[in-house]
């Protein structure tokens, strides 16, 4: 509700602003009289802010005000995410690494870009980027706008080049139309990267069976063995929760895993240049976790079999390795559990 009346005042001040435009504006208009003013768009239809939809127990999402949602930007914020236009030689979209069906990742080990080039990292999915404070398996990007660029820049993923895209974009007379009508402004980097960013904000997940059973308290919704795996999982015998907490299954923090002894990849460290962020990277959220194989920053882990064998033996030596992790001596039975619970995480 607080959410509301924000947006409420952000329009009454925008409206405001316009005032004072024309105020100043009068003795040109009085030459122009003539002229006629087109209607604002903020007073078309499809661009009433709504509101994104939030699964119990989330929290609204961080909005920017330069990027309200409206049914125009997020409709054309989808079509741009899903068209090849925006890479070097047309092969290849947002949606052609992180796929609608598969959770929105590709469930590749490093992602495919143009040319058939692989990438150096495993795709996260998208779901609930709204909340990620910054992006990338090393944070080293601030906001959801700003990474769109990154993509589509980078010469093993889209190739391209924002300005050049923009440009393409203008030669497309129903994109000229969309984004005039989505923000009132001609297609730039400012309102290419913001349509994209509006979209993906609404691509947020919480209708899990784990979710019924907290949310909704239905006591069924989980079965004996992922219930046990739940305690290993927010208790002291697993540790998990303290790197994976809260209702995104991430606390937003860094954290070596004790992956390698020596990393190919330094992860945090690539933006620091800190010796102490050598294989830090970014904890990820485990929601959807059953579909979006294979695993870590390298997809190096092919099942949730292997990534519980991996912390049940405490991880592999390194100086940056977090000290929660310890060996866990799991039973057999305690590693299917976790596992199976891991598995109830999943959107219905
Ligand atoms: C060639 C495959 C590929 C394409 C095309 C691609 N991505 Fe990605 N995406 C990745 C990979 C790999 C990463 C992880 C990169 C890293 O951490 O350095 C990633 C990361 C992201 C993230 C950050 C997620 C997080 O958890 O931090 C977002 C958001 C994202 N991509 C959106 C997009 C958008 C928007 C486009 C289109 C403009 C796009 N991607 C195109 C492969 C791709
Ligand atoms: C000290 C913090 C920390 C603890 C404790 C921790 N994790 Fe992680 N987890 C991470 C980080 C960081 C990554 C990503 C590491 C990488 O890619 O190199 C990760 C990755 C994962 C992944 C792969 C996610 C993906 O999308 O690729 C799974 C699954 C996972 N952890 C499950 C667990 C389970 C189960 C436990 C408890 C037994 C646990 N984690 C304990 C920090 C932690």
């Amino acid at each position: 509700m607080n959410t509301y009346s924000k947006f409420k005042n952000i329009h009454y001040l925008r409206f405001v602003g316009r005032r004072q435009i024309v105020l100043l504006f009068i003795p040109v208009l009085f030459v122009f009289s003539c002229k006629k003013e087109p209607v604002p768009y903020e007073y078309s239809e499809g661009n009433k802010v709504v509101l994104y939809t939030v699964p119990k127990g989330f929290p609204y999402p961080t909005v920017p005000v330069d990027n309200l949602p409206t049914k125009n930007r997020i409709v054309l914020g989808k079509r741009l995410f899903f068209d090849p236009v925006l890479s070097r030689d047309s092969t290849i979209s947002c949606g052609s690494c992180h796929l609608e069906d598969k959770y929105f990742t590709d469930n590749l080990k490093v992602s495919e870009g143009i040319g058939k080039q692989l990438g150096v990292r495993n795709a996260p999915t998208i779901i609930n980027v709204a909340y990620h404070p910054y992006f990338f398996w090393d944070g080293g990007n601030p906001t959801l706008e700003q990474q769109v660029v990154g993509p589509i820049e980078n010469p093993l993923e889209m190739g391209f080049n924002i300005n050049e895209a923009v440009a393409r974009l203008k030669k497309h007379s129903d994109y000229v139309k969309l984004f005039q009508e989505a923000y009132g402004k001609e297609i730039s980097p400012f309102t290419l990267t913001r349509a994209i960013a509006c979209y993906e904000r609404t691509i947020i997940s919480g209708n899990s069976r784990y979710d019924d059973y907290i949310q909704k308290g239905d006591t069924s919704a989980l079965t004996t063995s992922e219930k046990n795996g739940m305690n290993i999982f927010f208790g002291e015998k697993g540790e998990c929760f303290h790197c994976h907490g809260g209702f995104n299954f991430t606390d937003n923090s860094f954290a070596n895993n004790g992956l390698y002894t020596t990393y190919a990849d330094s992860g945090r460290a690539r933006i620091t240049l800190k010796a102490s962020d050598v294989g830090k990277f970014k904890t990820p959220s485990l929601r959807n976790i059953d579909n979006t194989a294979p695993y870590m920053h390298d997809g190096s882990f092919a099942t949730l079999v292997e990534v519980v064998e991996h912390y049940n033996s405490g991880g592999k030596k390194h100086p940056n390795k977090s000290p929660i992790l310890l060996p866990l001596k799991l039973t057999v039975t305690q590693k299917q559990d976790l596992v199976n619970f891991l598995k109830s995480l999943t959107d219905k």
